[in-house]
């Protein structure tokens, strides 16, 4: 192997190493979990009942809701605020949060963070759930559908 036919092979090599290095740094960002706020939250007469205080150092909030199916997602706007049921509309299954929004597992659905499908094969927006502002509180209405029996 002579100097020329070496640094081709090394060359290509390391252009190589160095894609799918990029490549895969990408794919990651996309998937990654974003570090989020988590609530837990017990359910009474088929709400949820989350401190107004707790979005004090932040606009979201990861609700983990004891014997329902699905997380919900509270988001924080001036002084009202939005809940989804992190629910995929393609199939049902359970979403993750990423930085920019939620990602479907399954299938690899993409919503934004207001709920808007990003990519497919989801086609419809992720639900809304009523909320209201009751003392100091942020009371959620969860679907009755999802509800561990
Ligand atoms: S269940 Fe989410 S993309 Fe199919």
């Amino acid at each position: 192997m002579d100097r020329r036919d070496f640094l081709k092979k090394t060359c290509g090599t390391c252009a190589a190493i160095s894609l799918g290095t990029m490549l895969s740094a990408t794919f990651m960002d996309a998937c990654k979990t974003a570090s989020v706020s988590v609530y837990k939250a017990t359910p009474s007469q088929g709400t949820i009942a989350v401190p107004a205080s707790s979005f004090a150092t932040t606009d979201f909030k990861l609700i983990r809701v004891s014997n329902y199916g699905y997380d919900v997602g509270v988001i924080k706007n001036g002084s009202s605020y939005t809940a989804l049921l992190l629910m995929c509309t393609h199939a049902g299954q359970a979403l993750t949060k990423t930085g920019s929004g939620y990602f479907c597992p399954l299938h690899g659905s993409r919503f934004s963070g207001a709920g808007e499908v990003i990519k497919g094969p989801a086609t419809d927006p992720l639900q809304h759930l009523k909320t209201k502002l009751v003392n100091e509180d942020v009371v959620i209405q969860l679907d009755p559908d999802y509800f561990f029996s």
